[in-house]
């Protein structure tokens, strides 16, 4: 192991890399990264990149968008097969009949979408940004929203605004079951519950906090609750573990484990490194329609221009 991150430390010069990795990668990954963070911070920090490659450490619909954001850097995903079975979930064909069915409706595509889906929307969101996103649109234009239909339910309720949801779904989130809430809390009654709002929003009803992965980690910085009970994929309990070392953090379930995220492993970074292999590349047609949906996000949620 020790061999390996030498490897990767000095390849990771010799190529001018950076790797950018998700909190729900291994903690062995998490520890050679250069930026670690959610969705969306991920997505900020590939407009900022200036290394020649970027390792993304975590699942396609990422790396496509880093590439997207970045089409003049080379983007590598160490495993290819490493995809995100929720962004499988609509093709562009499905968006298109659907936008076709309601033509005057906005379409805001979760970025845990592919890139041709991203290329047919109006505007991109993370599970950090969805409600801003949904309040920035028109108060009467209808409003699609792919592919997932909890976090699609999340943002209706918090938006009170109804809208066309995909029936997509986490099939790591999503069979998080409110009983298994329950019996934890008996269990640790002086914790505080954080889910993610990809879980059931029966599930949702039951936790103290809905947070995408990027507001958990910013909760613990001053949260008062010595302990906390975590609704989502485990790799980011290593994370939090980090920031806030005083804490006592305990996974809700054991099933919380997205297998694509766990395929990334320290070999397969120092493959990457070394041969610039599997580099991701979006077709420049879409591409560029795709990044005008990211681009709107960054600015509505940052008022940033992107890449
Ligand atoms: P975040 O947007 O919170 O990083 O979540 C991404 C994801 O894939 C959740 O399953
Ligand atoms: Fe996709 Fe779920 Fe894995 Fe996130 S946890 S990458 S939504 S399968």
């Amino acid at each position: 192991m020790l061999k390996l991150r030498d490897e990767i430390e000095s390849l990771r010069r010799q190529r001018n890399a950076v790797i950018l990795c998700h909190t729900y990668q291994a903690p062995e990954i998490q520890d050679v990264a250069d930026f670690v963070g959610d969705s969306y911070g991920l997505s900020l920090q590939a407009t900022k990149v200036e290394a020649e490659t970027i390792v993304f450490c975590g699942v396609l619909f990422m790396a496509e968008t880093a590439a997207i954001l970045n089409p003049q850097r080379r983007v590598v995903l160490p495993d290819l097969s490493a995809g995100c079975p929720m962004a499988d979930m609509i093709s562009a064909d499905q968006l298109r009949a659907l936008k076709a069915e309601h033509p005057a409706a906005a379409v805001v595509c979760y970025v845990n979408s592919t890139a041709e889906v991203k290329a047919e929307s109006t505007i991109c969101c993370t599970s950090s940004n969805a409600v801003r996103i949904v309040e920035s649109l028109p108060p009467d234009q209808p409003v699609i929203f792919v592919p997932d239909r909890y976090l699609g339910r999340f943002v209706e309720r918090r938006t009170k605004r109804k809208m066309i949801v995909w029936d997509g779904f986490c099939p790591t989130h999503a069979h998080l079951e409110p009983e298994t809430v329950r019996r934890m809390r008996k269990r640790y009654p002086e914790a505080e519950v954080m889910v993610h709002p990809e879980c059931p929003p029966e599930v949702q009803d039951e936790a103290d906090h809905v947070l995408s992965t990027g507001q958990m980690c910013d909760l613990v910085k001053t949260a008062k609750c010595r302990q906390f009970l975590v609704g989502t994929e485990e790799g980011i309990i290593y994370t939090l573990r980090k920031i806030a070392p005083e804490i006592e953090f305990v996974g809700i379930s054991p099933l919380l484990v997205c297998p694509n995220m766990k395929k990334t492993t320290l070999e397969k970074v120092r493959n990457a490194l070394r041969d610039g292999e599997p580099r991701i590349v979006v077709p420049d047609s879409v591409a560029r329609a795709a990044r005008r949906s990211i681009e709107a996000m960054l600015e509505v949620t940052e008022g940033h221009k992107g890449g």
